[in-house]
């Protein structure tokens, strides 16, 4: 047996306070905990302990034998207490927590530790962002991040059993690595044994994890950190945690059955929920109905092409659209025939903020048409306008013309701002898409170059590989990927590629996204070579672990899924990093300041 230590005063924990409940009602059992809340009622004092499993009321005598103490208790104390469960008086039960049923009749109370008053209380959630981060280990005692981290370790533990028994083996591959290929900007690290020379800390495993297939191990997976310097927004971490894939041997349809298979399971376990049978759409269709390639199905609304209906129409924002190889689009907003001119105009600033020119609406109230349009057009080529885009008598039809991507954006916009506005999605559906057929590239008109749409290890449909090999620029623009997404409820949870397996096409590909031959060699020769070697086919996919933990806790918050995130500008407000360093230690890295 151990000795109790005298740290714990000699107490051992019997129990931990949220299993304390009515078959236990007589017993004599030690908690140990955090003090939630104190009330003095005069001859009582009652205390909520609070531990990881939640809330115990104990009610504390200060006028028995050793009890003083119970005075002087105070917010976040530690302590320890010994009692007999009891069972509540009638009225007084507590329907709200787990353990509201009994309390506990305390006959012995030790501080263990004591806490000077905190910033915050644990359970005020109104509390700015920026001290609950600064105090993140406080906010880590509430139960959400409690109940959020939890699930975190079930999701891995499920994660690893799931792909163990399906023969994958787990694989820690480096973080002190060379740049990889996602789109982001590295995170560079400065080597002191190479004055001058960094290492990358990797955006994803993506060819380690290619090269571990090169290697042998067949299926492989990893619950692996990735590190990208984009800029932030609510589902984006510099640093964050993907369930990383690879199988060898294996085309398009093993991934998604594989990884279907996977969700289903996820959302059985932790949340008894039945996924069902994932659609499957193209990334051309879910675009043209939705304008996002990772639409919120939730969400009922339609986008509805009308750019042939601009030609001639004598309104000359929509008139030359058709010519110019742009897109006409249009929204129908159910039972908004009634939207003010303010609204409207806060609609035509979402459609703004996303690049558009501006917002057609067309309003239909009994049989009289109102729209910005009325002046330049007929009353039929206005009905036509709003007939094709889905609006019957009491709706609201927005349009807008731009290019195909533009008009997109906006409208997929306003659709999910007018999706929650309008109340027409039920928070309590999951409702899964797997996007196919994506683009393998995509022409960056900034830097005029194409560029790989997932990441240059992608493999095109097998029957155009010679447009890759033979350079047919022409045919760029059709290039269709073995790529997919799978997408939740607007997110976008996992994505990855059949990858190319054969040197020459590989070397064909950093070609075309215009690298130099010497560039290649650099950056990638020894991955080159090592496809050289005998590679299997193979593909995997990459699961965003925290945007996975965003749906199964219900939050909107990439940072509550973390337990110790960075605030949007990739700060860490608890530790204070980055923050500068000493003189020495750059002299010693070579480096120099500007
Ligand atoms: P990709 O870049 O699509 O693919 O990333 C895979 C998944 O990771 C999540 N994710 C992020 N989560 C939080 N913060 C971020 N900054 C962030 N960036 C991405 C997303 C995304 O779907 N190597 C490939 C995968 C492959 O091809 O196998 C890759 O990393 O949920
Ligand atoms: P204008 O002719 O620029 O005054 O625009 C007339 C109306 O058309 C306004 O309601 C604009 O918001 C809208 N509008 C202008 N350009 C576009 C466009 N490309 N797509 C959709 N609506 C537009």
């Amino acid at each position: 047996m151990t000795v109790p230590s005298e740290f714990l005063k000699d107490l051992k924990r019997s129990c931990y306070c949220g299993d304390l409940a009515s078959d236990l009602v007589g017993q004599k059992v030690v908690i140990m905990g955090w003090v939630d809340s104190r009330r003095d009622h005069g001859g009582l004092i009652f205390v909520d302990v609070r531990d990881r499993s939640g809330l115990i009321q104990v009610v504390l005598n200060p006028t028995s034998a050793g009890m003083h103490l119970a005075k002087e208790l105070r917010t976040e104390f530690v302590i320890a207490v010994e009692g007999v469960l009891k069972l509540r008086p009638a009225g007084m039960i507590n329907d709200k927590i787990k353990t509201g049923a009994v309390e506990l009749e305390a006959m012995r109370c030790e501080v263990l530790s004591e806490a000077q008053t905190p910033p915050f209380q644990i359970s005020d959630d109104k509390v700015s962002e920026t001290l609950r981060l600064k105090y993140r280990y406080l906010e880590l005692r509430s139960q959400k991040l409690q109940t959020h981290l939890i699930t975190r370790h079930q999701v891995a533990q499920l994660v690893r059993n799931e792909l163990s028994a399906q023969n994958f083996i787990e694989v820690e591959t480096p973080i002190l690595y060379k740049s990889t290929p996602e789109g982001a900007r590295d995170y560079l690290v400065p080597s002191r044994v190479h004055s001058g020379q960094f290492y990358a800390l990797p955006q994803s495993p993506q060819t380690l994890k290619q090269l571990l297939m090169i290697g042998g191990m067949d299926r492989y997976f990893q619950i692996a950190r990735c590190f990208r310097d984009e800029d932030l927004r609510a589902d984006r971490q510099p640093e964050f945690s993907q369930i990383d894939i690879e199988m060898s041997f294996v085309d398009q349809e093993d991934l998604l059955e594989i990884n279907e298979k996977l969700a289903v399971k996820i959302w059985q376990e932790i949340l008894g929920y039945s996924v069902g049978v994932i659609p499957r759409m193209t990334f051309q269709e879910v675009m043209d109905r939705y304008g996002s390639d990772k639409p919120d199905l939730r969400n009922p609304l339609e986008l509805k092409d009308v750019t042939s209906l601009g030609k001639n129409c004598g309104f000359k924002v929509l008139e030359d659209t058709e010519g110019r190889g742009a897109s006409i689009k249009g929204l129908c907003l159910p039972k908004c025939g009634k939207m003010t001119r303010s609204q409207l105009d806060r609609l035509t600033l979402v459609a703004k903020q996303m690049g558009a020119k501006g917002l057609i609406w067309i309003k239909l109230e009994g049989q009289e048409f109102q729209s910005p349009m009325s002046k330049f057009v007929t009353t039929e080529t206005m009905q036509e306008f709003f007939v094709q885009c889905g609006g019957k008598s009491g709706d609201c039809v927005v349009m807008v013309a731009d290019d195909f991507a533009v008009t997109c954006a906006a409208l997929a916009a306003i659709r999910e701002q007018m999706g929650e506005e309008l109340g027409l999605i039920d928070h309590k559906q999951f409702k899964f898409l797997w996007v196919v057929d994506f683009p393998l590239l995509e022409f960056d008109t900034n830097t005029k170059r194409w560029v790989a749409r997932h990441h240059p290890f992608t493999m095109c449909k097998d029957s155009q590989l010679n447009i890759l090999k033979e350079r047919k620029e022409v045919e760029y623009p059709n290039l269709m990927a073995k790529a997919y997404d799978l997408v939740c409820n607007g997110y976008e949870i996992a994505g990855g590629s059949i990858r190319i397996h054969r040197h020459e096409v590989q070397k064909a590909m950093f070609d075309t996204l215009g690298l130099s031959e010497e560039e290649t060699k650099q950056k990638f020769g020894f991955f080159i070579e090592a496809l050289s070697f005998g590679t299997p086919p193979h593909g995997g996919i990459a699961w965003g672990m925290d945007r996975l933990l965003m749906l199964l806790c219900g939050t909107n918050a990439i940072r509550d899924v973390i337990a110790f995130p960075k605030t949007a500008k990739a700060a860490c407000l608890m530790s204070e990093a980055p923050s500068s360093v000493a003189r020495e230690q750059l002299l010693e890295l070579g480096i120099r300041l500007i």
